[in-house]
């Protein structure tokens, strides 16, 4: 059983940039099964490294209601954004009972590594897109409600303190 836990809005390591991968080791295999595993305890349909504390640039998707359409991004890239803009309600792991529109590109061209080793590019639309843009933010120190109006975060501002309130006392 994986020992690594969520963090939530507050925590540090949530506001960073995280750092590459260089090498593809073991202990990265195991980080990756960990993120599986508490992305699907969960509930979640992606989930960044840095959402468990670990400041890399790793990240884990699936999308689908089967829960077996695993994706695993190293290092990841957007190549391309689609001048077509969508609204979505998104939401996160990490600020709990939060949920916001956010407008995003509609497709995108991601590459990246996977736990194979191989460097892959896939085109994204619609859910998957919009999940792939969201993880990517973590690794940039990047929330969606960093990407909302500031009227409808100044809206949260009470519970979004409860979040960092229950993230202090969870160190
Ligand atoms: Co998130």
């Amino acid at each position: 059983m994986s020992d690594k836990k969520l963090v939530f809005y507050g925590n540090e390591t949530l506001a960073q940039v995280a750092e590459p991968v260089s090498n593809i080791d073991g202990s990265i295999i195991s980080l990756i099964d960990e993120m599986f595993e508490v992305m699907y305890k969960e509930q979640g349909i992606g989930l960044a490294a840095p959402q468990i504390n670990v400041s890399k640039r790793i990240f884990v998707v699936d999308i689908g209601d089967k829960r077996v359409n695993r994706i695993a991004l190293i290092n990841p890239v957007i190549k391309e954004f689609s001048d077509k803009i969508e609204p979505y309600e998104e939401g996160c792991l990490s600020l709990p009972g939060i949920n916001a529109d956010v407008l995003r590109p509609d497709a995108i061209l991601i590459s990246g590594i996977t736990p194979e080793g191989s460097e892959v590019e896939i085109e994204a639309r619609g859910l998957l897109a919009r999940v792939f843009q969201h993880e990517y933010d973590h690794l940039n120190g990047i929330l969606f409600i960093d990407r909302i109006e500031k009227y409808i975060k100044d809206e949260l501002k009470q519970e979004l303190k409860k979040i960092k309130k229950m993230s202090k006392k969870a160190g």
